[in-house]
């Protein structure tokens, strides 16, 4: 074949490939790609019979067969991105939206057992006209000790097993240190809870290092043990049940005088003796007393004037009571399973 009649093939058969493809659809691109470019193609069995041709003009063709191949090429992958755009966009353009279908739903969370029961004893506080308040976690020694009547190097200082940040800084180890911060800014009449997150280093079934307690105190003139009595009484009612009564015996703290731990009837056996109350009938929920004069001395309230009662109680024991929970780690684990009860 002469190098004419050669160009001429190749010319034909681009020009025929050409037509082909502007006719083709998508399914039948790759028929086309195989038929003129695969390995058994039209164009490679053109030059597969180079061998036979003049050494002169084979270079001229294998450049010429080359630039075809590479044309074809590229309008192949053209046509077939062409293609394959249409039929997508005509894919979305069948797509209908129902707007009628329910949407997915979120899974709602809930608030946690400890949040509630101090939600619910503040509410219960807050409808006898008492204000909710809140102090800092990290206290100083004045706070969380001095002012509150412990003396340096006094005893009653180990009753709360402390942690100290730096020498008088320190993690508060009970909410009465808010008792100080509100007397130091505002004269009596004063009616406060205080919710909050207090710290010691102790941890069993009963006891963690970080638990939360509701400390409450009201001072005004002529306040007395009645009033303590009365409003812990209620509140007591009004938390575990109408029926059940009130216990105040002789306890120490270092800022009240009298001080009393005070105890409730066993909502569980209504005092006949069972595993809840160790068969005693009562069950021990809070600390309570007549703010000590000596609390009042360090934030210039004149004693002579002024009296008040203060109580703090541990929140999780009370949400334990309530729910017959035997293990406060269940309140720290955040397994849904339990969560979800409440
Ligand atoms: N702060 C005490 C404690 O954590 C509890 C307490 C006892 C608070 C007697 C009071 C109170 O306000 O009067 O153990």
């Amino acid at each position: 074949m002469s190098l004419e009649e050669l160009k001429g093939k190749l010319e034909a058969l681009e020009k025929q490939a050409l037509a082909e493809l502007e006719q083709a659809a998508q399914e039948g691109i790759e028929n086309l790609r195989v038929k003129y470019l695969g390995k058994k193609g039209e164009l490679t069995s053109i030059l597969r019979g180079l061998s036979n041709i003049d050494a002169a003009v084979r270079p001229l063709i294998g450049k010429l067969s080359n630039e075809i191949k590479t044309r074809l090429e590229e309008k192949i992958n053209h046509k077939q991105n062409e293609l394959k755009e249409k039929s997508e966009q005509a894919a979305l353009s069948n797509i209908t939206v129902d707007l009628t279908l329910p949407g997915t739903s979120m899974a709602m969370g809930s608030m946690h057992p400890i949040t509630q029961v101090m939600e619910e004893i503040c509410a219960i506080f807050t409808r006898l006209n008492f204000a909710v308040v809140q102090g800092p976690e990290i206290e100083t020694d004045y706070y969380n000790f001095e002012a509150l009547n412990f003396p340096p190097e006094h005893p009653a200082r180990d009753m709360q097993d402390t942690f100290f940040i730096e020498d008088k800084v320190l993690l508060r180890t009970h909410t009465s240190p808010v008792q100080v911060r509100v007397f130091e800014k505002q004269k009596p009449p004063v009616k406060i809870v205080v919710p909050g997150k207090v710290y010691r280093h102790d941890a069993d079934v009963t006891h963690s290092p970080m638990f939360h307690q509701v400390e409450g105190f009201m001072v005004d003139e002529n306040i007395t043990f009645a009033d303590l009595k009365g409003v812990l009484t209620l509140f007591i009612k009004e938390m575990f049940g109408e029926q059940l009564s009130a216990r105040f015996r002789p306890d120490f703290f270092p800022f009240t005088e009298p001080s009393a731990e005070v105890a409730m009837s066993c909502f569980a056996c209504k005092g006949a003796g069972c595993r809840i109350c160790k068969n005693s009938g009562w069950i021990e929920i809070m600390g309570a007393g007549m703010i000590d004069p000596a609390v009042f001395k360090h934030v210039k309230y004149d004693p002579e004037k002024y009296s008040g009662f203060a109580f703090g109680m541990g929140v999780e024991r009370i949400a334990m009571l309530k729910y017959g929970i035997d293990n406060i780690g269940l309140f720290y684990e955040n397994d849904l399973r339990f969560l979800k009860q409440f």
